[in-house]
């Protein structure tokens, strides 16, 4: 018997050796364990039955060999479940938790931005864009702001190359002009975009930040259109009446100009710390376009003339959600991100 025990180990062990894939594993495993006519299982329960004197030596050396071709069968398992790809295919594991998507949304400047278009567009305008590395000409030439005009300190500027007199756009202005000269007159249009300016950042600066300029062009075009205009946007924005001044502004691309300041909504004009004490908001610089920045634009000034408004839509999205540092907007922070 015991030639047997050590005879059915050598196969066992010879078999396994020669297995290829998770079929021939499964024979093999159930030609030695099957409980029934498993070979083993035979053997096993075989020792049970000799005489006590023999038993203690051949139930070690049947539970030896048990143990050596199971160890066998695990190492083989683990040898095709890496080459055979039906083993991996097949398994799945319905215990494991599904996974849960994490859902993004527009950055708050994007979602403001989009609302701002709605409503534009409802009104008739077009919704352009433009280049943000401009040339002088545009950023400040056609928008009758000449090389040696003090106005050009008004911007800090990042300046590309000096010999093609590139910059990184100030403001959005510069569509205006390219858009008359592309579309002509009569145009209703705003540029939502980024702008640069070479400032020293803090809470209410930065280098980076978004503007929506604003141009409408037609016969008899006034003020009271403007201001007009610039109601429903801030009420479309706001989501209630807002009460707005005119202060005279100056940008040499609008006669007049000005500044359109509205109401203060957190205090409701009785004075607090973010509209410091004064009741009012400084929001939207605007104007009537000046004759020259037509002239530039091929527009004829005297059949045609028009608003143009430059929103600060980051100090917008700032103002409606209560943001007191504009750095938070560029930071990519998602504690500040996710509340939006
Ligand atoms: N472009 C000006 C700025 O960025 C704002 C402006 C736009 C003023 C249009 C008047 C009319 O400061």
């Amino acid at each position: 018997m015991e030639l047997n025990i050590k005879k059915i180990k050598e196969q066992a062990l010879k078999e396994i050796e020669e297995i290829k894939n998770s079929q021939d594993w499964e024979d093999i495993r159930n030609k030695y364990f099957s409980r029934k006519s498993g070979e083993l299982s035979k053997l096993l329960k075989d020792v049970k039955e000799v005489s006590s004197d023999l038993k203690p030596k051949l139930g070690a050396l049947a539970n030896e060999i048990k143990s050596d071709i199971t160890n066998a069968l695990d190492k083989k398992k683990s040898e095709i479940s890496q080459d055979d790809p039906k083993v991996e295919k097949d398994f799945i594991d319905v215990t494991l938790e599904v996974e849960k998507y994490k859902l993004g949304h527009l950055h708050p400047v994007t979602q403001v931005q989009t609302e701002l278009e709605e409503i534009f567009k409802s009104l008739g305008f077009v919704i352009l864009d433009g280049p943000e590395i401009e040339s002088d000409y545009y950023n400040f030439e056609t928008l009758n702001i000449p090389d040696w005009h003090p106005a050009r300190d008004m911007q800090d500027t990042f300046f590309i190359e000096a010999k093609d007199k590139l910059v990184l756009r100030t403001h959005t202005s510069p569509v205006q002009v390219r858009a008359m000269q592309k579309y002509g007159a009569p145009l209703r249009c705003v540029v939502p975009g980024r702008v640069f300016r070479n400032e020293a950042t803090d809470a209410s600066h930065d280098h980076t930040f978004y503007q929506l300029e604003g141009l409408m062009i037609g016969e008899n075009i006034s003020i009271t259109n403007l201001v007009a205009v610039m109601k429903e946007l801030l009420s479309g924005i706001f989501k209630r009446e807002v009460t707005v001044r005119l202060r005279p502004g100056y940008f040499p691309f609008v006669e007049p100009g000005f500044e359109l300041d509205i109401k203060c909504l957190i205090c409701a004009g009785k004075g607090c710390s973010v509209c410091k004490q004064t009741g009012w908001l400084e929001l939207l610089p605007c104007g009537m376009v000046h004759p020259n920045v037509l002239k530039y634009s091929g527009i004829d000034s005297k059949k045609y003339n028009g608003f143009a408004f430059g929103l600060g839509l980051t100090r917008l999205v700032m103002m409606k959600y209560g943001i007191d540092d504009i750095r938070l907007l560029q930071s990519g922070d998602m504690r500040f991100l996710n509340q939006f």
